[in-house]
């Protein structure tokens, strides 16, 4: 049975465990995306191709929650050259400001187009008859164009999690003109803020001849097709995170928390996947000066810093991990005492439960990336801020820096004004802390993760196409549902 809506993601919204009696469980994984997708699929009868999260053959399509779930299978060479090479050691850094230097191999390169055609083909096999599909993200950039050659009756989306490099940088990639004939198969591509959409805009113009004019490309396809470029800022589901957050459960813990600390004046946390681009190197300088300068004080001041594993087989990963444990280390040293010490380092990733109680005990936010799509975990923090306590402080390098007013703009590289910026938020008065926060829970909660797909899927719907007929070989959803039967 074919689809009226199918998701096309990297990974699968659950992730496949596998107990010591080699028993297979799933498990929702706790992505924005699946809380973004989920209502739309369950109301669509969607589909969900992507990666089930680890090396090996796919286990055949599956229903989980409501949607209909099919696996793509990576071999152990695919993860190696497609996942942590391609994917995350060629565009995740060049599309982040070249932080760390991207590594361009002709045999990554080779895996990204044959694991991409893969994704298409099991979309292709999944559409209804004139159906839509939702591309996600850099893993997939080929995927528009691949499907679109299998089956030229789709309405084709995309959406671009991470940031879209300006035009100087992109111009490294050895194989750019095909990325972006790739992305050209969609007929909406949406991005993260509207300065991605223009640098995307302007690789179209210096790599391609097409016309573009009002944020629409249009091709030099027979029959022309429009491709519509623009800005569909994400965001999460904030009414989730509100409940949770005002839970008695989470209340208690969140005090918890603080007393385990040792009941300090000023809670600072920073909360991130343990990634180059968020900044922690610099986040962290900053607090250990301000506790070796006497600004910050044990037992009064702690920071928590939740950092959770990820790609942890890729090179720049590990480099960081070190780098990071080391500082830490230091720091804890020079201004610990015994049963206290200023930075608690954690590497562990934890249910939303816990980290809508982290916010919660939080008084002070920092997110300080070097270069961010959108970075949902400041959202999350203000979802969560139910009494109006807690001040934000965000890097202008982030997606959501154009969104959040209210929050304390940093610039993480330097390290004075970010320490100028932290000193401001610990001790602010209680009277602008409360209204700021009032400002940014406003936007928050109004500029849902519901409203983001429904505005994605409603910009799709209206982009003008050219009457396709549907190919003679495209699966029928009769025809497949009786093959199945
Ligand atoms: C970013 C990307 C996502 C990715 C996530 C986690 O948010 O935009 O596409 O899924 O990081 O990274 P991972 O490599 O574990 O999928």
């Amino acid at each position: 049975m074919t689809h009226p809506l199918v998701v096309v993601a990297n990974r699968l919204p659950v992730d496949q465990t596998t107990g010591p009696d080699g028993s297979v469980t799933w498990q929702r994984s706790p992505g924005g995306l699946v809380t973004a997708m989920e209502p739309v699929m369950r109301d669509a009868d969607g589909a969900w191709v992507g990666w089930p999260g680890s090396p090996g053959d796919a286990p055949e399509p599956f229903d989980a929650d409501g949607m209909h779930l099919v696996p793509v299978a990576l071999s152990a060479a695919d993860v190696a050259d497609f996942y942590e090479g391609f994917a995350n050691d060629t565009l995740w850094p060049l599309s982040h400001d070249v932080i760390s230097p991207p590594v361009y191999h002709r045999h990554w390169w080779d895996a990204y187009r044959r694991v991409n055609r893969r994704y298409a083909q099991a979309a292709a096999a999944e559409a209804d008859p004139g159906g839509t599909v939702w591309v996600h993200d850099y893993q997939l950039q080929l995927v528009p164009s691949m499907l679109r050659e299998l089956r030229s009756d789709l309405r084709i989306g995309y959406f671009h999690h991470i940031p879209f490099p300006p035009l100087e940088l992109f111009a490294q990639l050895p194989w750019r003109r095909q990325v972006v004939e790739g992305l050209l198969g969609a007929d909406l591509l949406g991005f993260q803020r509207s300065g991605d959409a223009a640098n995307f805009l302007r690789v179209v113009r210096r790599w391609t001849d097409l016309p573009v004019r009002a944020g629409t490309v249009t091709t030099d396809t027979e029959p022309e097709r429009k491709v519509r470029v623009g800005s569909f800022p994400i965001s999460i589901d904030s009414r989730r995170f509100d409940e949770l957050a005002r839970s008695p459960w989470v209340r208690a813990r969140a005090a918890e928390i603080r007393a385990d600390l040792g009941s300090p004046e000023v809670l600072l946390l920073g909360v991130d996947r343990l990634d180059y681009t968020k900044g922690i190197l610099h986040r962290v300088k900053a607090v250990g000066e301000l506790f070796a300068e006497h600004r910050l004080e044990v037992p009064g001041a702690a920071f928590v810093q939740v950092a959770s594993p990820s790609r942890e087989n890729v090179e720049a990963y590990q480099q960081l991990r070190e780098d990071l444990e080391l500082q830490v280390g230091r720091i804890n040293g020079e201004h610990g005492r015994i049963g206290t010490q200023p930075i608690h380092y954690l590497h562990h990733s934890y249910p939303p439960e816990e980290m809508a109680a982290l916010y919660r005990a939080a008084d002070v936010m920092l997110v300080t990336s070097l270069r961010d799509g959108m970075n949902l975990v400041a959202k999350e923090f203000v979802a969560a801020n139910v009494d109006d306590a807690g001040v934000l402080v965000l890097s202008e390098f982030t997606g959501a820096a154009d969104e959040l007013n209210g929050a304390l703009l940093v610039n993480p590289h330097d390290i004075d004004g970010m320490k100028a910026a932290i000193e401001r938020a610990v001790t602010m008065d209680q009277r602008e802390v409360r209204s700021r926060m009032r400002r940014l829970r406003r936007r928050v909660l109004t500029d849902d993760v519901a409203r983001w797909s429904r505005g994605f899927l409603a910009a799709l719907a209206d982009v003008e196409r050219p009457e396709v007929p549907v190919p003679a070989d495209a699966p029928s959803r009769r025809g497949s549902h009786e093959a199945t039967a």
